[in-house]
């Protein structure tokens, strides 16, 4: 593939997921621009848990050490009743032994910023809002809210969960009669959650940050429909999350105070204060024979960066049209997504529209399934939050299960492990072998193929 033969690939949103594809395009030589709304990205979230899924990956792009730094070793997670008698904890140490990879939390602002650093600034263009996108002459072109258009091959929706480039796709494919009816209806959610991070923290106060490893606690509550978590952090914090597990008709109230506030997923101060109020009793275990709770929390967090976000849940059934695709919501899920992309973009043999549609074919045949499975565990997960019969069963089940039957579920949640194939193999460790990933073996082929063709130039 000549220079003029490679796609040039215009990503809307510099999320973890727009800017994962970012750094990995980086990398493949293929011309790339980012395109972000909001013109300063602010460090808001708490926590994620990054390991075997995510860690070959990092290793690729060389910042494998580096995020050892920020990350803290999880071995195990422990649940709490609201009295906070404990419950027997999960053993996460398995996965070690499976891949030869361990958990990590990270502090979310602290993972975006270090794959932030992986994409030359030049190429995003922060402060520019997409409204629309169309095709015109063979070519995809994006139009910006100042007016402005900027043209290439292909379009990735990396946006969110309230994707502008999604919710205009589907109204082209709507207009001709092509969107399934499950696409045309609105974004579910079961769950509002109140996210943040504390400042440094003090010890004597906050004994748990002096532990070694990550303590990740979850609190059920009694009688209440809400769940909270904290995970102590390599940099003395502690992030921390609120779930409140919502009913039908407080999901139905929900949806409609959402959008009479805003128009994606973060909902502004006023609901996130009035969440904080709400909850600040909630009782917290902080090691060392010391409890507090999570009102101690946010008056250690700086009040700009608690946020009420939503989890959505749904999979829509349409990823592509025309020359536009795209990326899953869901930190690991867009990831993965971004790395499948990648592989395909990379093995394009030239950008014609029939070209472009055969890979975003094979990206939704690969990504589908395992997007449907790991919205499967998930739900499977949720069902340990609820706090209805179902989840005092499913907690009992979980906490009580035979080791075998929990290194059985444990191996399912790390069976994808993706490469991309254009950059050195990370060697393969662990017992339990990845997920075989076709996009992955088409760009090695590729690869390899191109190498042998530069020895024979020369
Ligand atoms: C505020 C917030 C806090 C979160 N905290 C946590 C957490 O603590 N732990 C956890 O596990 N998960 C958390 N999540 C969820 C998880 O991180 C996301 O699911 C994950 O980041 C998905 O990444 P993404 O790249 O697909 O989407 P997003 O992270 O939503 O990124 C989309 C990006 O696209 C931009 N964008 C949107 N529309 C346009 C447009 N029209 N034009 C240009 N740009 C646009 C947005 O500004 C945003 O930067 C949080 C999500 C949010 C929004
Ligand atoms: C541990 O890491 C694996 C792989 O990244 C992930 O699938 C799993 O959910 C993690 N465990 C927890 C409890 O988060
Ligand atoms: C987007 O562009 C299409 C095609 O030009 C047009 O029909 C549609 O009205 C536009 N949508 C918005 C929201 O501007
Ligand atoms: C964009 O164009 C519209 C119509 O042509 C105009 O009303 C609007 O002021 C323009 N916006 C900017 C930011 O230039
Ligand atoms: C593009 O590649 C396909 C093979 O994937 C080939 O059939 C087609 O002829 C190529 N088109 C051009 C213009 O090179
Ligand atoms: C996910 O669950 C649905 C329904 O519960 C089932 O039909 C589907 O086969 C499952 N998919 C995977 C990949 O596990």
């Amino acid at each position: 593939m000549s220079k003029e033969d490679k796609p040039t690939v215009l990503i809307v949103g510099a999320g973890l997921g727009g800017l994962m594809l970012g750094a990995l395009l980086e990398k493949s030589g293929v011309p790339y621009t980012i395109f972000e709304r909001t013109t300063v990205v602010k460090p808001l979230g708490s926590a994620m848990v990054v390991g075997p899924t995510l860690l070959p990956i990092f290793q690729q792009l060389g910042i494998y050490d580096e995020f050892l730094a920020i990350g803290k070793y999880l071995p195990q997670t422990l649940t709490y009743k609201e009295s906070l008698q404990p419950m027997p904890p999960l053993d996460l140490r398995p996965v070690e032994e499976f891949t030869g990879y361990g958990n990590y939390t990270v502090a979310r602002p602290t993972l975006y910023d270090l794959i932030l650093k992986q994409v030359p600034p030049h190429k995003i263009h922060f402060g520019h809002r997409v409204l629309n996108i169309t095709e015109e002459d063979d070519k995809a072109v994006i139009h910006l809210s100042n007016n402005a258009t900027f043209t290439g091959d292909i379009i990735v929706g990396a946006d969110g969960a309230y994707s502008a480039v999604r919710q205009r796709m589907y109204e082209q494919l709507k207009a001709n009669g092509e969107l399934p009816k499950a696409d045309q209806e609105d974004l579910p959610f079961s769950c509002t959650c109140l996210v943040g991070q504390t400042g440094v923290l003090d010890p004597e106060k906050f004994p748990i940050v002096t532990l070694p490893h990550c303590l990740f606690n979850s609190i059920h509550g009694q009688d209440k429909p809400f769940s909270w978590h904290t995970f102590n952090t390599a940099e003395g914090k502690i992030c921390w999350m609120v779930l409140h597990h919502l009913s039908k008709k407080s999901s139905k109230a929900a949806t409609e105070q959402r959008f009479r506030n805003t128009n994606n997923a973060e909902w502004g101060a006023h609901p996130a204060q009035a969440m904080c109020d709400e909850t600040r009793d909630f009782p917290l275990p902080l090691e060392g024979g010391k409890t507090g709770t999570l009102g101690d929390l946010y008056d250690a967090t700086p009040q700009e960066y608690i946020s009420k976000v939503m989890l959505e849940e749904k999979v829509f059934k349409t990823w592509y049209h025309r020359r536009y695709v795209l990326m899953g919501d869901g930190a690991v899920t867009a990831m993965h997504d971004a790395i499948a992309l990648a592989n395909l973009i990379y093995a394009m043999p030239n950008k014609t529209s029939e070209d472009i549609n055969k890979v975003f074919e094979e990206y939704h045949k690969e990504r589908y399934p395992a997007v449907m499975e790991s919205y499967n565990n998930s739900k499977q997960l949720a069902k340990i939050f609820d706090t209805g019969i179902v989840g005092t069963i499913v907690n009992y089940v979980t906490t009580h299960m035979p080791t075998w039957l929990w290194r059985l579920a444990l191996a399912k949640t790390i069976r994808f492990r993706p490469q991309v194939g254009y950059i050195k193999p990370v060697e393969l460790k662990g017992t339990v072998a990845p997920a075989i990933s076709p996009s992955e073996q088409k760009a090695r082929a590729v690869f390899e193929n191109r190498q042998v063709g530069a020895v024979v130039h020369l």
